[in-house]
């Protein structure tokens, strides 16, 4: 999307964003009106910064009823893993937690192709980030892997790029003639990577959720859609029930037709199915699975803010100064925090008589998304800032020391992890 203020696509993220209206462009829901049904949410989604979602319905009554469901995210593995990927990481942590299955992906085929990155690269980065996503937590019966070495990710991919043709492509993310293939075919891989936790070797169709930065919707939305063009039924709610077709001919739906035991309207292309929604699909889905279809259920999402760089402006990967990375040590995370731009005002008499503006300050966000969970403790660091009560120095500084302690810890932990990583499924 892109107007005046605000410009959010995969390859680019400028201006100050207005959340609700991202929220209303993109056709996203609000991730407030979801809070009070998940059963423990996360202290992301308590404080709105996973703000939005499509389809997490489906997510939280999965984990109700105790369902198979799974969460899926990948990284490009161009840049050092930094905290605004933890962010990413922790989301999928939190949801195995919650019983997900959960699946990682190292999306090495896309640095190649867009950021030109040699795979000896790619591989020794990747794997930063998988000893990154372990030491945060990830319990080892997850599936971790480069998308370069799965080849169901790459065979499911192939497929699925049978369905999308250049128009579309252009339509969604700006490509040109000029635009080499392997560009344009990483687009089917990322819809791979998303819709692969329903193939039957992983236990067939669920509900799968992707945690993603607002930029990837159009990926979500592109791979949403693939996920009913190739499968045999599609859906339309009607009256009382639904209204199926089929994609791949009718003599799929002669079949479906017998098979289905529902009050039922036959019609020439399509037939209308009355009844419980859920019910007419998943009896649906369970015929399309008997004769030899996918039957993938399109995959929720959930979208977390953009994390603001330390120096102001937006983070960037070029720019080591405007983040820290899991791998900084923790002298030069300390030093890089010590001079963030912060919501406090020019002299100290002014900050203690008008108080500081937290949601302006580099280190609060910093506090909000990374350091502190307990929302007790964040609510009271915010009161000390807003009444004066604390100055910037301090602040950072307490700050630097919870990022050292923290890095100290996590780099440890990777040392540790290395000695366990066959432990793990990891396709590399
Ligand atoms: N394109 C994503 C990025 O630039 C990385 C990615 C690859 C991804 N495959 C994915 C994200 C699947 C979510 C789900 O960061
Ligand atoms: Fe930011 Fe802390 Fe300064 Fe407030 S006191 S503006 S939170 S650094």
């Amino acid at each position: 999307m892109q107007n005046n203020e605000m410009t959010v696509t995969p390859w680019e993220v400028e201006g100050v964003i207005d959340y609700a209206r991202l929220i209303q462009e993109f056709g996203m829901q609000p991730m407030s009106e979801m809070v009070d049904e998940i059963p423990e949410p996360n202290w992301l989604i308590r404080r709105g910064i996973v703000f939005g979602h499509r389809d997490y319905h489906r997510i939280v009554n999965a984990m109700k009823n105790n369902e198979p469901w799974a969460v899926m995210s990948g990284f490009m593995p161009s840049g050092m893993p930094h905290f605004g990927h933890k962010m990413t990481m922790d989301e999928i942590i939190w949801h195995q937690k919650m019983g997900g299955m959960a699946f990682v992906g190292i999306a090495d085929m896309e640095a190649y192709v867009v950021r030109n990155m040699s795979w000896e690269k790619c591989r020794e980065i990747g794997m930063l980030y998988v000893k990154s996503i372990i030491a945060l937590g990830l319990s080892e019966n997850s599936v971790v892997y480069f998308q370069s070495a799965n080849q169901k990710v790459k065979d499911l991919a192939f497929e699925l790029s049978a369905e999308v043709n250049f128009s579309e492509l252009r339509a969604i993310y700006g490509f040109m003639p000029e635009t080499n293939l392997a560009k344009m075919f990483v687009t089917s891989i990322q819809a791979s990577d998303i819709l692969h936790p329903q193939l039957s070797f992983y236990g067939g169709p669920k509900p799968v959720v992707v945690p993603v930065g607002a930029d990837q919707d159009p990926h979500i939305r592109l791979t949403r859609d693939l996920a009913s063009r190739i499968s045999i039924f599609s859906f339309e709610i009607i009256e009382n029930g639904m209204r199926i077709r089929s994609r791949k001919g009718v003599e799929y739906l002669r079949k479906l037709t017998d098979e289905l035991d529902f009050d039922k309207i036959v019609y020439e292309e399509h037939v209308d199915i009355f009844g419980d929604l859920d019910e007419i699909e998943r009896n649906t889905r369970e015929i399309e699975l008997k004769l030899g279809g996918k039957a993938f259920i399109p995959p929720s999402s959930t979208y977390h803010r953009f994390i603001t760089g330390l120096t102001g402006g937006k983070m960037s990967s070029s720019k080591p100064e405007s983040f820290v990375s899991l791998l900084d040590s923790p002298e030069d995370a300390e030093k890089k925090i010590m001079r963030a731009l912060t919501g406090g005002r020019a002299t100290a008499e002014e900050q203690r008589r008008l108080g500081g503006e937290p949601e302006k300050c580099a280190v609060f966000e910093f506090y909000n998304f990374h350091l502190v969970k307990d929302d007790e403790e964040i609510n009271e660091i915010e009161r000390n800032c807003r009444e004066g009560r604390i100055l910037c120095g301090k602040c950072k500084r307490m700050a630097a020391d919870m990022i050292k302690n923290f890095l100290r810890d996590h780099q440890e932990k990777m040392q540790e992890v290395e000695g366990r990583l066959d432990m793990y499924n990891l396709i590399v």
